[in-house]
């Protein structure tokens, strides 16, 4: 069902509680972001919501505190940058419920940021007076979040009891258009191109994208798991032995629309620049640690003729170069296609990063784990609870 957006809402001179993701990678203890990109993520939305007139209340979690203050994941870098970024003051409330908060109430064009919300236990209990205490802070709801819509949790389904109206953030919207059109009604041919090292995280996505795909490219170590499943040999390559009749019952199950590589980059060991061959069988004691060339050209091949291409996760151990080639090669491949592309899962986003075809993608999703529930065909209880158009 279509969603209620931001831009339905009357925001002049109101206090809006915007739900953001900035749950961003920090180093130097939690001093430094190593990565801002969620935090521009939202800037549309914030911005919007400041052009129409309103006070911006800012709430997220960062990291996994366990209910308890943790100095290593407090948000007030967070509000140092956002502040650089916007160009204007951000004022950083020490904690996100309680009367000091209720205070700092901001005013047409004020922005406010609230400390971490996972420091209350009740917010990931989804807790029902946590939840209200939040709701009253402000006059509209926006969840901008996606990347933490598939956890229900208070300031993403819990509050919204407690809000006249809640509605989707630019970024949210954003998110949801392309994933919906690529997962519901892309265009054809279309193509998912999925990695990673277990078939056991990917189950649920195989299942549910061979309902709509023309092709699905598997990559990645789950591969070999596929491949003894066939009977063919893997060597000492990682193989979830638990997982080969789930991988045999795939493959029967998906209509032959599942293709496997054809030939292998092969170690003894795995480590930096490890001596390494192409092999199309894999011998007994080879470790396979990338796509070969003939199934990168296989690949390409069918990427260049899609019309979508979904992807999550890459064809190798991309993060030990040279046996990214697969990877890096697939991202330029995915670029240049014309295609729509849709893309999600933190490594194939760093892949495509180090292709340096990031302008070329269609989206790239800002949710991991949210974006494989997508893909997985599984609801997310934060885009659920959103009001309905
Ligand atoms: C993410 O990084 O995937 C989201 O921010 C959700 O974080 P979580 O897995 O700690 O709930």
């Amino acid at each position: 069902m279509a969603k209620l957006s931001i831009k339905d809402l009357d925001l002049q001179g109101k206090v809006v509680f915007i739900r953001v993701d900035f749950n961003v990678p920090l180093a130097a203890g939690g001093k430094e972001i190593s990565s801002d990109k969620r935090i521009r993520a939202s800037l549309p939305t914030i911005e919007y919501a400041l052009a129409q007139g309103a006070g911006v209340i800012l709430a997220s979690h960062l990291g996994r505190p366990k209910g308890k203050p943790n100095a290593e994941m407090s948000l007030a870098p967070v509000a140092a940058r956002l502040s650089e970024l916007l160009g204007k003051p951000v004022t950083f409330a020490p904690d996100c419920v309680g009367p000091e908060v209720a205070v700092l109430k901001p005013k047409p064009g004020e922005v406010l940021l609230l400390e971490n919300l996972r420091f209350h236990k009740q917010e990931e209990d989804n807790d029902a007076e946590f939840s209200k205490q939040l709701a009253s802070l402000a006059d509209l709801y926006v969840n901008d979040a996606f990347g933490s819509a598939h956890r229900a949790h208070a300031s993403t389904v819990g509050m919204i009891a407690y809000v006249p109206t809640a509605a989707a953030g630019l970024l949210m919207d954003k998110e949801l258009e392309w994933l919906t059109k690529a997962t519901k009604s892309p265009d054809r041919p279309c193509v998912a191109l999925l990695g990673g090292a277990k078939v056991s995280d990917k189950i649920e996505v195989i299942q549910n994208l061979s309902k709509v795909v023309d092709k699905l490219l598997i990559g990645g170590a789950m591969a070999y798991t596929f491949l003894r499943a066939k009977n063919e040999p893997t060597g000492r390559s990682l193989v979830e032995e638990d997982k080969i009749d789930l991988a045999r019952h795939l493959l029967a199950e998906t209509g032959g629309k599942l293709v496997l590589p054809v030939d292998h980059v092969v170690v003894q060991e795995v480590k930096p620049g490890a001596d390494n061959k192409v092999v199309t069988t894999i011998g007994p004691t080879d470790i396979a640690v990338d796509i070969g060339p003939k199934t990168i050209e296989n690949f390409e091949v069918i990427i260049r003729s899609s019309k979508t291409i979904i992807w999550n996760g890459p064809m190798g151990i991309f993060e030990m170069p040279p046996f990214d080639k697969g990877t890096v090669a697939l991202a330029k491949a995915v670029a240049e296609s014309g295609a729509v592309s849709v893309v999600g899962g933190g490594d194939s986003e760093k892949a495509i990063k180090s292709a340096g075809v990031s302008n070329k993608i269609t989206h790239v999703s800002t949710g991991g784990g949210a974006s494989l529930e997508f893909l997985a065909g599984i609801e997310l209880p934060g885009v659920t609870a959103l009001t309905g158009r």
